[in-house]
């Protein structure tokens, strides 16, 4: 097993233009806001404007990478999303003119529900194993989206992530072992023909836990720390309480009391952003991150675990310890401008956007200008995504 050191140099934050705050949809569907608040464990969700997708999204957390660390030595770009905007071509294509991507890059998309990110990272890892001089930019992009009226419904959200992998980083060093459970399961998918994802809620809770514990199990055998020695637990966030959830289900499974302070200790600073933001499912682990990286004490040298699962499923359990200085790397202030800047949106608006439709005539359509974002969808034309820089 090679041990060069290697990880995440930088990485990097965007989300969409609007926010809905559940208190406005608690107040529409008639429930206690409670229910979203305690229950669920979220606050507001990011909606996409009309003139943004996942590509807008990217290029808006990739473009602060880029102009921070150059292009030189990006090999490969890896963009990760289940909300993709073509069947055949790769959604990081898009961002050469927005962002400029070197020519001198593969680019490919990666699809397997909320654990694309994770399968990035994990790529990007093996590639500089094999050229240490080589960078690869991973982009995890999605924007959730369920049914109106469905209890899925107050856990959409959307965000990307955008993560510089090389030898040698300045955050997060990763390490060797890693524990894998892969099952064929239908508890979250999304046919070719819907926009809207379909889920057995209950059947993805209790599936995400199982996972949790099986890729737990595999992490150990091949050598993995022993969970006492974490100081703290990104796991992947739909909600946040399921982080909550599922921390205190591998605890017990392993013989541990599961303490509600300890487990809050080791939790709480992965959920501050996911609770604004909503499930940004590939994006989501990777927020969690950036949260705990700007929210708790200095991490300096201390290891982390990550827990990444994608219903239909896939779980990884893998970890790594934080570098010494990370925190002159960190966009603390950006990823706080990135929430605090959404403006807030009307129920008939949201309700509006949820239900447009992408035409599909072939004819010019301009895109209503509504984002305060870098980049936007400004047509389709063609059948072709035309975007633009502001
Ligand atoms: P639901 O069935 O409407 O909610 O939706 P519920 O009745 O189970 O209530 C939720 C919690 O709120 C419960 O707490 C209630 O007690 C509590 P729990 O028992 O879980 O601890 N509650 C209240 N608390 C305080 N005050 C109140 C109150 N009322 C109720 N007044 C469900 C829940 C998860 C089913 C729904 O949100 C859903 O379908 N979500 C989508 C699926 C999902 O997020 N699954 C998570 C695991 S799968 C995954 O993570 C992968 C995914 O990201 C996709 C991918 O991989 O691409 C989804």
């Amino acid at each position: 097993m090679t041990t060069i050191p290697l990880g995440i140099h930088d990485l990097s934050f965007a989300t969409t233009h609007y926010a809905l705050d559940h208190a406005v949809l608690a107040e529409r569907l008639g429930v206690d806001p409670d229910k979203f608040y305690l229950g669920i464990g979220q606050d507001k969700m990011s909606v996409a404007a009309a003139d943004e997708d996942i590509v807008t999204i990217a290029a808006a957390a990739a473009q602060p990478i880029l102009e921070r660390n150059g292009v030189d030595n990006i090999r490969t770009v890896l963009l990760a999303t289940e909300s993709g905007v073509d069947q055949s071509k790769a959604a990081g294509l898009y961002l050469h003119p927005l962002i400029g991507l070197p020519n001198t890059a593969r680019v490919v998309e990666l699809k397997q529900a909320c654990y694309g990110g994770t399968a990035g990272l994990q790529f990007a890892a093996g590639l500089i194993a094999r050229d240490p001089s080589q960078r690869v930019l991973v982009i995890a992009a999605d924007i959730a989206k369920y049914e109106l009226d469905s209890p899925g419904e107050p856990t959409q959200g959307a965000a990307a992530v955008a993560m510089l992998v090389s030898a040698d980083p300045a955050i997060l060093r990763l390490e060797p072992h890693s524990g894998l459970y892969s099952a064929d399961i239908m508890d979250f998918w999304r046919p070719n023909y819907r926009t809207a994802a379909m889920v057995d809620g209950k059947t993805s809770v209790n599936a995400y836990q199982k996972a949790t514990q099986e890729a737990w199990t595999d992490y150990r055998r091949r050598g993995g720390r022993d969970l006492t020695e974490f100081a703290a637990f990104c796991y992947h966030q739909p909600f946040t309480k399921m982080a909550y959830k599922a921390h205190r289900h591998l605890l017990e499974s392993q013989g541990h009391t599961a303490d509600p302070a300890e487990i809050d200790a080791v939790i709480r600073h992965t959920t501050s952003y996911n609770r604004t933001v909503g499930n940004s499912y590939t994006a989501s682990l990777y927020l969690g991150l950036a949260s705990l990286l700007d929210n708790a004490d200095d991490l300096t040298g201390k290891p982390l675990a990550f827990i990444s699962y994608g219903s239909g499923s896939v779980a990884e359990f893998f970890s790594g310890t934080v570098e010494p200085g990370y925190r002159e790397h960190l966009r603390t202030e950006a990823n706080r401008q990135a929430i605090e800047t959404r403006a807030p949106l009307d129920y008939d608006h949201y309700r509006e956007l949820h239900e447009a439709q992408s035409p599909s005539d072939g004819m010019y359509h301009a895109t209503p200008e509504e984002t305060g974002r870098p980049f936007r969808l400004a047509a389709i034309s063609g059948h072709k995504r035309i975007y633009e820089s502001r």
